[in-house]
């Protein structure tokens, strides 16, 4: 991704190809020496992408598989970045002020048992939790950037709506309709 290679187990892979504006668009929004904690952080791509080409960046990422979080921690130390991780829901163990959330979540609906892609009812409990702890954890001008694909692009903006965060940019990455959405605490 982005020249750089990341360790995978077949139960891990995702295509980080697709996901790597996510992680360009979040460099844009880091403030010098801001600290990034990338939910659902899969093998490390999006969090250990951020970190290598902004070494002033402190990265810590959360996931729920334990695979995930144990090739993340060897993929940041084989390409020599910086970064904590820990198993956890969401945000469920990240301690805060945080200055930007990365979000490439689950977010499909269904009865399937794949962690990585399957979100719970309508495909948005998993998202809908982690913004809610977001919430809690992002500073005042803290930013969360995130990926959604073409069918939950319009739900995407509802929830936002609903949780009471606002768009400050989106644009579709790629033909098929992938959106990366950059949002605020409305409130703050
Ligand atoms: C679509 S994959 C994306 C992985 C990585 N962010 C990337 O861009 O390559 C979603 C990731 O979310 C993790 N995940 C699923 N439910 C979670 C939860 N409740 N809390 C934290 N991570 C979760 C999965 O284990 C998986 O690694």
């Amino acid at each position: 991704m982005g020249g750089l290679e990341f360790t995978y187990e077949e139960d891990t892979y995702c295509p980080w190809d697709r996901f790597l504006p996510v992680a360009a668009t979040a460099a844009r929004y880091l403030p010098q020496g801001g600290k990034v904690a990338d939910i659902g952080c899969g093998v490390g791509s999006l969090g250990l992408w951020l970190g290598f080409h902004r070494p002033d960046a402190r990265i810590f990422g959360f996931d729920i598989s334990e695979t995930a979080v144990r090739l993340s921690i060897s993929n940041a130390q084989r390409l020599g970045v910086k970064a904590h991780y820990a198993v956890a829901d969401g945000l469920g163990a990240c301690k805060g002020p945080i200055d930007l959330a990365l979000a490439n979540l689950p977010y499909e609906a269904g009865e399937g048992d794949d962690p990585r892609y399957v979100a719970g009812i309508g495909g948005y409990e998993v998202v809908c939790r982690a913004f809610l702890q977001a919430r809690y954890c992002l500073s005042p001008k803290g930013h969360i950037v995130a990926y959604s694909d073409t069918a939950h692009a319009v739900g995407w903006m509802k929830m936002w709506r609903l949780l009471r965060f606002e768009p400050v940019e989106y644009r579709q990455t790629d033909e098929s309709g992938s959106t990366v959405w950059v949002v605020k605490d409305a409130a703050s």
